[in-house]
């Protein structure tokens, strides 16, 4: 009996010292407090105007793809390794960029200073677990549904209607489908109620007349004929 309570005491000693000097960083923030001055990190990058350096999905993609390792299992280390070096020793003959983007972007100026290792540790193992072909899969098959919609349904999401409101449901208001039957004959009416709000419902009044035509549009065609 006394030998299982040393035991376990000894074991929650142990675990309380190997928590202890590990500390959490949000490596998503980093990334934004520390390159986005400089590297789009949309996945994947919307647009390519006014670019001061590649956007930071290819960098990722790159330094993955010319990491030298025999043992695939090692790729991730050494990329890891390859961009902390980089950001703090940068030059023109480590760089993987091709010679036209290094002489239009110019080679980066170290960020010695400007952030600890172990941020930039933080940093390096959040770039190549974010920046994955599977994570670009995923983000473009969302970007197409979302494309594929109908504006007004796009806006209806943008501005959290859908947190009150469902299509067919009721939820914290009516459902659009019942809305659609009561105000088929007055759409003026359902406008109006959007942009300035009823009983427990906010005032949408910064919705343009277009906004409000493409979203009365949608909750209209959400009508069971
Ligand atoms: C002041 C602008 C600036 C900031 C801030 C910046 N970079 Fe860069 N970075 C560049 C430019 C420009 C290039 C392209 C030229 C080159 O390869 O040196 C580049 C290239 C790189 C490369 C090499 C790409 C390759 O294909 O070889 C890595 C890795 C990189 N940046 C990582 C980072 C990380 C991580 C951060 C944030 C900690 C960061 N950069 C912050 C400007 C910046
Ligand atoms: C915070 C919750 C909430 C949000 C967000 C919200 N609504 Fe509502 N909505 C309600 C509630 C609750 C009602 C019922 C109010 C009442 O009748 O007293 C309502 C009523 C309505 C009505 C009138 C329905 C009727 O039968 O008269 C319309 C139209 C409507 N909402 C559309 C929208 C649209 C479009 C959006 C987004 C731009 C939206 N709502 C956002 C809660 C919300």
């Amino acid at each position: 009996m006394l030998k299982s309570t040393c035991v376990f005491a000894l074991v929650l000693l142990l675990s309380a010292c190997a928590e202890k000097p590990v500390k959490r960083y949000d490596a998503k923030q980093l990334l934004v407090d520390k390159c986005a001055s400089c590297h789009n990190l949309d996945l994947p990058p919307k647009t390519y105007e006014d670019e001061k350096a590649p956007p930071m999905m290819a960098v990722a993609f790159h330094i993955k793809s010319f990491a030298q390792t025999q043992d695939e299992s090692q790729r991730i280390l050494k990329a890891r390794a390859f961009v902390k070096d980089y950001v703090m020793n940068p030059s023109a003959s480590k760089s993987f960029c091709d010679k036209e983007s290094l002489a239009s972007y110019g080679v980066m100026p170290s960020q010695k200073g400007k952030l600890t290792e172990d941020e930039l540790d933080a940093i390096s193992a959040y770039m190549f677990e974010r920046y994955t072909q599977e994570n670009l899969t995923k983000e473009q098959a969302i970007q197409n549904k979302l494309n594929a919609m109908p504006k007004g349904q796009l806006l209806a999401i943008k501005n959290n209607c859908l947190s009150c409101h469902r299509v067919e449901m009721k939820l914290v208001g009516p459902s659009f489908n019942s809305m659609a039957m009561k105000y088929r004959n007055s759409p003026e009416t359902l406008k109006n109620k959007i942009r300035n709000g009823v009983g427990y419902m906010p005032a949408f009044k910064k919705l343009s007349d277009e906004e409000l035509e493409e979203m009365s549009k949608f909750i209209f065609s959400t009508a069971k004929p």
